[in-house]
């Protein structure tokens, strides 16, 4: 499948269109000139760039997506994330299949190797992965680190009061731009050369939760308030939002990395001949959300 020539016949599936990754995947696709399908839950208030054809779905019934697999030839997949365990791959793989779908990206995450204990990430994370890896189709698999994009978790403290509360204030993660997944992903669709490939993706260095603070003051031209969190008060917080499991191993990652959640990889370089953005990259094109 190379990206040239294919207007008429090749057609893309995004689901999590929405997403960090998903939003600059599309953006990319859209860029190089392919048909995309942009997949949500949601019908209304979703923006997608001109030409791109919009759809609603849900990754937790694959029947809904039916309708835009049929005819598809790649569809880009992510785990569900907080909601994975309600995803259900054999299922989307089946319709996928019978759509005549021969190619699956799915962004995963780091933790489905570095956490085999978890249930959420070595446990229904890694069997998500399996089902992709066993499907018979051409495909690729996206294993992420920590978002630079969680950052925007302190938006509302940092436009209310220039503030930023977060535990584990000096432990260092290679956290990375989601527009760095998206482009990655763009590439395992388009170009040959990314079947059966395991990407490990990551940042170009260590940051603390208290160097992005200062980072995203820095393009604030502000400085911001760094208030260090327990384990317990960001347990309660991020149970708002997150299943049990999901937030203790997030907070286990955040709080005691294994050497392998700390390593920076040089994947994002290997597939897109350049080094991956750093977090005051992203503060500075994001700094809107923190005005
Ligand atoms: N954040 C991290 O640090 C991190 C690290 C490693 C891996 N990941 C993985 O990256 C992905 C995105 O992470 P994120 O935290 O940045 O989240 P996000 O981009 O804010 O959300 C992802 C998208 O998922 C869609 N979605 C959720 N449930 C869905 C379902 N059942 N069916 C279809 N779409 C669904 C949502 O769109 P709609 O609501 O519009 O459908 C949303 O746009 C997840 O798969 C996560 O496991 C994240």
């Amino acid at each position: 499948m190379s990206g040239h020539n294919r207007w008429d016949k090749f057609m893309i599936v995004v689901t999590g269109a929405t997403g960090n990754v998903g939003r600059p995947l599309v953006q990319a696709l859209a860029a190089a000139g392919e048909r995309v399908t942009a997949v949500s839950r949601g019908v209304s208030g979703v923006a997608v760039p001109e030409g791109v054809r919009h759809r609603q779905g849900d990754l937790a019934a694959p029947e809904s997506l039916r309708p835009v697999l049929n005819g598809a030839d790649v569809v880009f997949l992510h785990d569900g994330g907080a909601g994975a365990h309600l995803v259900n791959p054999w299922g989307i793989l089946d319709v996928a299949k019978a759509g005549g779908v021969r190619r699956v990206v799915l962004l995963s995450s780091q933790g489905v190797v570095t956490r085999p204990q978890s249930p959420s990430h070595g446990g229904t994370g890694r069997s998500i992965e399996d089902a992709i890896m066993r499907s018979g189709m051409d495909w690729t698999v996206l294993r992420p680190g920590g978002f630079d994009s969680n950052a925007f978790a302190w938006a509302e403290t940092v436009r209310a009061q220039r503030t930023a509360a977060a535990p584990f204030a000096d432990t260092g993660l290679p956290v990375i731009d989601p527009a760095d997944i998206g482009e990655v992903a763009a590439a395992a669709i388009r170009e040959d050369g990314h079947a059966g490939r395991v990407y490990e993706l990551t940042g170009p260095v260590l940051s603390t939760p208290r160097q992005r603070a200062e980072a995203i003051g820095d393009a604030l031209g502000e400085p911001i308030r760094f208030i260090e969190q327990t384990r317990d008060e960001a347990r309660a917080q991020m149970l708002r939002f997150m299943p049990e499991p999901v937030v203790e191993t997030t907070l286990d990652i955040l709080g005691r990395p294994t050497p392998a959640e700390q390593r920076i990889s040089s994947d994002v370089e290997q597939v897109l001949g350049r080094p991956p953005r750093t977090f005051a990259e992203w503060a500075i094109r994001n700094i809107a959300a923190f005005r």
